[in-house]
């Protein structure tokens, strides 16, 4: 998987270099899918919460972070493991 912020399922994969961070992509306002990242950051289209690629509350209506996915990455194949 290249650099960057990857949507998939109801996921959002972050990967810089060796760094991978995976959130659930339900916003935790009020649970929109949040399918975008503009100017550094994750946006929801419902009411417009930011967060970063941390999934840290950077501008509400949403007050709590994203939920991280428990995952692991298999080296050998490179490939992600998801488990929830
Ligand atoms: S559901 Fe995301 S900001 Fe309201």
């Amino acid at each position: 998987m290249v650099n960057g912020v990857h949507f998939k399922d109801e996921l959002i994969i972050y990967r810089e270099d060796d760094l991978t961070r995976v959130f659930k992509s339900s916003c935790t306002h009020l649970g929109c899918q949040i399918r975008q990242s503009g100017d550094g950051n994750l946006v929801c289209p419902c009411h417009g919460s930011r967060f970063d690629y941390y999934g840290k509350v950077l501008n509400g209506p949403a007050n709590s972070p994203l939920e991280q996915a428990k995952f692991e990455v298999d080296k050998i194949k490179n490939e992600l493991i998801i488990y929830d």
